[in-house]
């Protein structure tokens, strides 16, 4: 029930995306003026870092790898500003996996996802399924801080694909749980918004040759801290998630 009370703590992470770029509508050809490079472009060009971001993910054959690869990883400009690599806590052999979006000011301080405000309300969120950080493995989309807490832009969640999926595909939990809708649109096939999908599952594959997994996604902790009354829908969510974790394949004696 602890999923239903009335008592939001004060919210102070996710502030409003900042507006997309506009388009490019400047002229092209020799007289163009060059398009000048924005604070938040990455070292690279994007699909040079999703190249390189790629061939990192591929050589990782242990989480350990993937965790050296990553802090090694600098074509993205929000690995320069932030403190710490943000890689995962929790019990990597867990069967249940939590995916966020990019770590917050507290998560960037202390290296670990999921710390500040929200991630207390997710570690109440797992209590009520029985779970903790001991049985539950936990992650972000982006494994470094944006700059302010905005949201990572769709190139730095484009580069970061490749290292959640390798992450994912070497932890290989039985489901994955995606929080919020930057976390949803990054991992899944999915073009409504969160309050029409979550809930919905989906067979997520990670690629690199494993199996799929038992994907879906539910509201982040951040908005229900902002709108406690869709706590709700986030406990119908979690019993789903409870009942898939302790069914068994047909076939397979259960004790
Ligand atoms: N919000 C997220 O999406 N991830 C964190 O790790 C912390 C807050
Ligand atoms: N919008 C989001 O981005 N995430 C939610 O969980 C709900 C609304």
């Amino acid at each position: 029930d602890v999923l239903v009370q009335d008592d939001p703590l004060p919210w102070s992470q996710h502030r409003p995306a900042p507006a997309a770029p506009k388009p490019n509508t400047q002229a092209t050809g020799p007289n163009a003026s060059p398009v000048t490079s924005t604070p938040s472009t990455p070292p690279l060009g994007t699909a040079e870092a999703v190249v390189a971001a790629q061939a990192l993910a591929a050589k990782a054959s242990s989480l350990d790898e993937l965790r050296t690869g990553l802090a090694s990883f600098d074509g993205l400009s929000i690995v320069k500003t932030a403190q710490n690599l943000v890689f995962s806590d929790g019990n990597p052999s867990a069967d249940l996996m939590i995916i966020g979006e990019a770590p917050g000011r507290e998560e960037d301080e202390k290296g670990l996802p999921f710390v500040g405000q929200s991630g207390q309300l997710l570690d109440r969120i797992l209590a009520a399924i029985g779970h903790s950080r001991d049985n539950t493995y936990i992650s972000n989309i982006v494994n470094w801080r944006p700059p302010g807490n905005r949201k990572p832009t769709p190139g730095e969640i484009e580069i970061c694909r490749p290292f959640i999926a390798k992450h994912i595909a070497l932890a290989a939990p039985k489901i994955i749980v995606l929080m919020g809708d930057t976390a949803g649109k990054a991992l899944l096939p999915v073009t409504t918004g969160i309050t029409k999908y979550r809930g919905q599952w989906h067979d997520y594959d990670p690629g690199h040759g494993a199996a799929t997994i038992q994907a879906v996604a539910s509201f982040h902790p951040a908005f229900l801290l902002r709108s406690p009354a869709r706590k709700r829908e986030v406990w119908l969510d979690f019993l789903q998630i409870k009942a898939r974790l302790s069914s068994h394949p047909a076939g397979e004696v259960s004790d």
